[in-house]
């Protein structure tokens, strides 16, 4: 069974991992935390210096963690898009200077495709899931709601218009006060809402009513205002008024709980809802949820509770930008042949999918 090296670096995490088909024999991820901590979010300078530091080690530590030497690599795996040009670069120039040095195929892989493959991690090659499949992509950058009918092949339903939901979990973690990245800070808080009494706030959703598009600019927004004491009096009544019309104190941890808990369903509804209406529009034989979006246990639960079709969804150690996915996005290259060119560039604005619209019978 061949070994396949995967090297992520387009964002942030410098990531290597090493699989022997689907199964993960390491898994190394340092997360680049100096800058985040001082800035409140990814600085591409310092995201691209701090790759230059971590691939080495990272890469040796992936090596030692699955026992084997270099020598043993058959295909080096690497993201070449999207994402922040510096991040990328390093990681292209590191993985096709080893790939030349060991004398092995480089494959060049599409991050938000290895994101969809990351739920194969572990599983039985014989397991891919039925077509057409529903995918929802949901990351920091992108939220794409996509159909595949043959494999592989991505149909775009529809995307975000404004703010991706990962984006939009981190604004308003930063309005919060809750941290960097804001996807877990706002579950956990939403978490510790104390049960029955209090009740997630109620924001605006933003239904795009016949369109397979997002947007979370709005629900992000109210969130501001309320929280700036900005809102006007009728908006502020709907919102901010705990069940009894008492006014609620900012910085409480109950206030805080219920924003995030409103917030956190707001996002969820919206992207349920649309995910299990393309199912039904594409007869889809399965859903597949990709992205550090997907870690979110309130969309993995309400995803469930809504589908009675497979769902295919990654762990949540696979969620986040990881060297492993990579690695088995570039598992599937190497299958079809399809090696990096010798003159394989950076891409940082490639897409999952061509823009077209899909409909049943086209
Ligand atoms: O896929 P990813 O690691 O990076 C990109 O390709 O963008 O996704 C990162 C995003 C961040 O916005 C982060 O806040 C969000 O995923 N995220 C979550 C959760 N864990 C990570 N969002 C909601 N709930 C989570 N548990
Ligand atoms: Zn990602």
């Amino acid at each position: 069974m061949r070994l396949i090296l995967g090297v992520e670096t387009s964002c942030d995490e410098t990531s290597v991992a090493v699989l022997r088909g689907c199964e993960e024999l390491a898994l190394v991820t340092r997360a680049n935390l100096e800058g985040q901590a001082e800035y409140g979010g990814v600085v591409p300078e310092i995201a691209a210096r701090q790759h230059i530091a971590a691939i080495g080690p990272v890469y040796e530590q992936a090596l030692a963690v699955a026992h084997i030497s270099s020598a043993d690599l058959e295909a080096v795996a690497v993201t070449y898009g999207p994402g922040l040009a510096g991040s990328l670069i390093v990681g292209l120039n590191f993985a096709r200077g080893l790939a030349t040095g060991l004398g092995v195929p480089l494959l060049a892989v599409n991050h938000l495709e290895a994101h969809v493959l990351a739920s194969w991690i572990g599983r039985a090659a014989t397991e891919p899931p039925e077509l057409p499949a529903v995918c929802l992509v949901v990351s920091g950058g992108h939220t794409d709601l996509t159909v595949m009918r043959t494999e592989c092949r991505h149909e775009l339903l529809g995307r975000t218009r404004d703010d991706a939901a990962g984006e939009a979990f981190d604004k308003v973690a930063r309005v919060l006060e809750l941290g960097f990245p804001g996807g877990p800070a706002i579950q956990q808080a939403a978490a510790a809402l104390p049960d029955g009494a209090e009740k997630p706030y109620a924001l605006p959703r933003a239904w795009l009513r016949d369109t397979y598009d997002f947007s979370f600019s709005g629900v992000k927004t109210a969130v501001y205002r309320a929280w700036v004491d900005k809102l006007d009096p009728a908006e502020e009544q709907r919102i901010f008024r705990d069940e009894g019309g008492a006014r609620l104190q900012r910085r409480d941890p109950v206030a805080i709980a219920r924003m995030a808990a409103g917030f956190q369903a707001a996002v969820v509804d919206v992207l349920v809802h649309k995910t299990v209406a393309a199912a039904e529009e594409f007869a889809a034989a399965s859903v597949i949820l990709a992205g550090g979006v997907a870690a979110n246990l309130a969309l993995r639960e309400a995803l469930v509770a809504r589908l009675d079709i497979p769902l295919f969804l990654p762990e949540i150690r696979h969620c986040m930008d990881n060297g492993a996915m990579v690695a088995m996005a570039g598992a599937q290259l190497l299958e079809r042949g399809q090696l990096a060119p010798d003159d394989l560039d950076i891409d940082p604005g490639l897409e999952l999918t061509a823009l077209e619209v899909a409909r049943p019978g086209n």
